[in-house]
């Protein structure tokens, strides 16, 4: 017995030896795990791991040890628990979290060391809650102002949005934590979203659309990848041989795993066969309705799996897949590097604070109205605040990016904290239920007697401040519906026209993701754009309203004079939402200001416009090309009373071709530090060569033209403060 037993344990030790399980060893390489673990599983084991077996986990493989996938949206901080199989809410107690501002408004700041103090932030808190990828952040182009999901995005330009998202992504997957980058590709429209079909030049395609993912694989490796529910060249994303296999897989040479949208995946062949490496769904069964335990059912489950023993698809394509998944649980759930994490620590709300505070617009400041400093305001006896967004919480609605937040100061909270007795508030108009009222089932005659009433408080006012702007009904800033006008919602324009008549001290203040008419700007003397600024909403604004803090956000989108200047509408319903499931990007790639600057086409606020409490000069800017890079420096000099932060940005002017090239486009950026009146500080901006280069379509590549490139330094898209020129072969 005793004998049989020293063999048995013998045998064992030698079969271990033979096959260490280096999958599990956390020191192996990462391709060693994966090639390993791989060469362990069975076809059905494979399988498995690429398709949801939950609402927001992937299967892992149990019998060996190989954990699942934990995912959750996503942007702006981690969503609340839903059901295993439902979309209700888990009812935990312990999911309460930050709310972090909304990706606009981190563009706005132009601050990169702020993206990667949100990617840190934000991933300790998806570490903390168990998750292995948050889903976002997103980059697709806000093209349109009536996109109804523009909150999550960076903004029309894809240098900005790219630049900007590269250090979230490296700092969260630091803490290994995968980011699932969103939506790949062209899903720049709510309307019609799961089946439009995007028609847009190979030119456009390439330079706007695609160079904000480009730069994330390129220069973050971002780990995973989120498809879009819309279609390129009639084939949804989610499994778009050309866009997945093509582009992303072998032009980037990207080794990360595209995850679908979900309920992105529409055909089996397809979804086998065209890049596809997770399928996520909204329904259990994976198409339309819900079932218990149908994962199964999903395209790249059971059906995929007869596809395979069926010869018609080769084996092969089934371990890529499964090699893509592999490599994404040993990067993040079996990562030995993964960081405990935490949740609603004060760090991270600095951080959320922080963020607000750089990405809020100061867009008009007539009289030096602002700043509400202490001296300033005790003229003021009385103050009324009016509006539903000084007290809602825009942390909710919105669709998949709705928060539960443990903390969420109101602006009007935090005002009374500072001005005591001199706040009074109206309401004035409501909206209803976050995300689920729409603006026709509201109660007129509520809308007209808060509006009476705010008018009659007016009267008493020494000074307004007008909080309003958008929210995150539906079809405002809201998933699955784009804004059905550019105008403000519940009679806002109204109320502060008539607002401004009573009383010529207003000050309004917005929140949104996107660009709005504004009809009565003549006659308010402030305003103030707030993006979403989540937990410490109030705060991050108050601190700007008062003085603590000199504004330095600058808009990442233009906002126009009137909607008909958005450079699509000329075109038509084709080129905006589409006719008969089909959109046509006519504009090409003269999206936002390249649009406006190169057709002079006046907007009301420009592309990077943004003022604050001080003056900044320039100098006069320098350029050197050293071998394949251009230097352009620049000294900027706070010459104003306040302390305060200035982004300088370069935009390049191209040599004259026969292809109309925008005359303007931002190549560079860099912002200072908190400069002292009197200060200075010289800002030095890389520009590597191939910066430049341009995607000519006859040769389906990219070309640097030989030339006269112009570098405009200035403050804002229109307000150049110094050119230099720079010969390039
Ligand atoms: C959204 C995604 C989101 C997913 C899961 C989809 O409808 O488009 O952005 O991550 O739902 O909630």
């Amino acid at each position: 017995m005793k004998k049989n037993l020293f063999f048995a344990s013998l045998f064992t030790l030698t079969a271990m030896t033979a096959t260490a399980q280096v999958y599990l060893d956390p020191n192996a390489p990462i391709e060693e795990r994966v090639k390993d673990a791989l060469s362990r599983m069975t076809t059905h084991e494979k399988v498995q791991i690429l398709h949801a077996q939950s609402k927001f986990t992937s299967a892992g493989v149990p019998r060996l040890g190989i954990r699942q996938l934990n995912m959750d949206d996503g942007p702006h901080g981690v969503r609340e628990e839903l059901e295993w199989n439902t979309w209700n809410p888990a009812q935990w107690t312990n999911d309460y979290i930050v709310a972090f501002p909304s990706l606009t408004c981190l563009a706005s700041t132009w601050n990169t060391e702020l993206s990667s103090a949100y990617g840190n932030a934000v991933s300790e808190e998806f570490a903390f809650r168990g998750k292995d990828i948050m889903l976002g952040p997103g980059v697709n182009i806000q093209r349109t102002p009536l996109n109804g999901r523009a909150f999550e995005y960076m903004g029309e330009d894809p240098f900005l949005a790219g630049e900007m998202v590269v250090p979230y992504i490296k700092s969260a997957q630091e803490n290994a934590v995968a980011c699932c980058l969103k939506h790949f590709v062209l899903n720049d429209q709510e309307t019609d979203r799961f089946g439009i079909n995007v028609n847009v030049s190979e030119r456009a395609m390439n330079e706007i659309y695609l160079a904000p993912f480009r730069r994330a694989v390129e220069k973050a490796h971002v780990w995973t990848i989120m498809g879009s529910y819309n279609k390129w060249k009639g084939v949804h994303c989610c499994h778009n041989d050309e866009l997945l296999n093509g582009i992303l897989k072998r032009d980037w040479k990207w080794d990360g795993a595209l995850v679908s949208d979900w309920g992105g995946a529409v055909d089996t062949y397809e979804a086998a066969t065209g890049g596809l490496d997770i399928e996520m769904g909204t329904y259990t069964d994976g198409k339309t309705t819900e079932s218990k335990f149908g994962y199964e059912m999903y395209h790249l489950g059971n059906p995929f799996e007869q596809l395979l023993k069926e010869g018609k698809v080769p084996m092969e394509v089934l371990d890529e897949k499964a090699s893509r998944v592999l490599r994404t649980i040993f990067r993040t759930a079996m990562n030995p590097k993964k960081v405990i994490g935490n949740q609603c620590s004060e760090a991270h709300y600095d951080v959320c604070r922080q963020i607000g505070e750089e990405g809020i617009v100061l867009l008009k400041n007539d009289r030096n109205i602002l700043p509400l400093n202490p001296a300033k305001y005790k003229k003021y006896s009385q103050i009324l605040v009016v509006g539903e967004n000084a007290t809602r919480s825009l942390t909710k609605g919105g669709g998949s990016s709705e928060l539960k937040t443990l903390r969420d100061i109101s602006p009007l909270e935090e005002l009374q904290r500072n001005y005591e007795q001199m706040i009074m508030y109206a309401q004035g108009y409501y909206s209803g239920r976050a995300m689920y009222d729409h603006v026709d089932r509201l109660d007129a005659h509520k809308q007209d007697s808060l509006k009476a009433e705010a008018l009659e408080m007016a009267k008493g006012a020494d000074l307004i401040i007008f909080i309003g702007g958008l929210n995150k009904n539906t079809r405002q800033d809201c998933e699955n519906g784009d804004r059905e006008s550019y105008d403000l919602p519940y009679g806002q324009n109204e109320l502060i026209s008539e607002l401004a008549k009573i009383q010529k001290n207003i000050v309004v203040v917005t929140f949104g993701g996107n660009p709005y008419n504004m009809p009565w700007l003549k006659d308010v003397a402030g305003l103030v754009h707030c993006w979403y600024l989540g937990s410490e909403s109030g705060k991050a604004l108050v601190n700007v309203l008062n003085g603590t803090v000199c504004p330095s956000g600058k808009l990442p989108v233009t906002f126009a004079q009137k909607y008909e200047d958005y450079p699509y509408v000329q075109y038509g319903k084709e080129a905006y939402p589409g006719v008969d499931r089909e959109v046509h990007y006519k504009e090409d790639i003269f999206v936002g200001y390249r649009h406006f600057s190169t057709n002079n086409v006046k907007p009301l606020f420009p592309f990077g416009y943004g003022l604050s409490y001080t003056t900044f000069a320039y100098n006069k800017p320098t350029a050197q090309k050293t071998g394949n890079n251009i230097n352009v420096s620049v000294t900027v000099t706070n010459t104003g009373k306040v302390a305060g932060k200035e982004t300088a940005q370069v935009y390049v002017t191209m040599p004259q071709t026969t292809t109309p090239r925008p005359v303007k486009e931002l190549k560079a950026f860099a912002k200072t530090r908190l400069l002292e009146p009197g200060e200075s500080e010289t800002l030095n901006m890389t520009i590597p060569v191939d910066e430049l280069a341009v995607y000519q379509e006859e040769e389906r590549g990219w070309d640097i033209i030989d030339g006269t490139y112009t570098f405009n330094v200035g403050a804002n898209v229109n307000d150049i403060k110094g050119k230099v020129e720079v010969e390039v072969k």
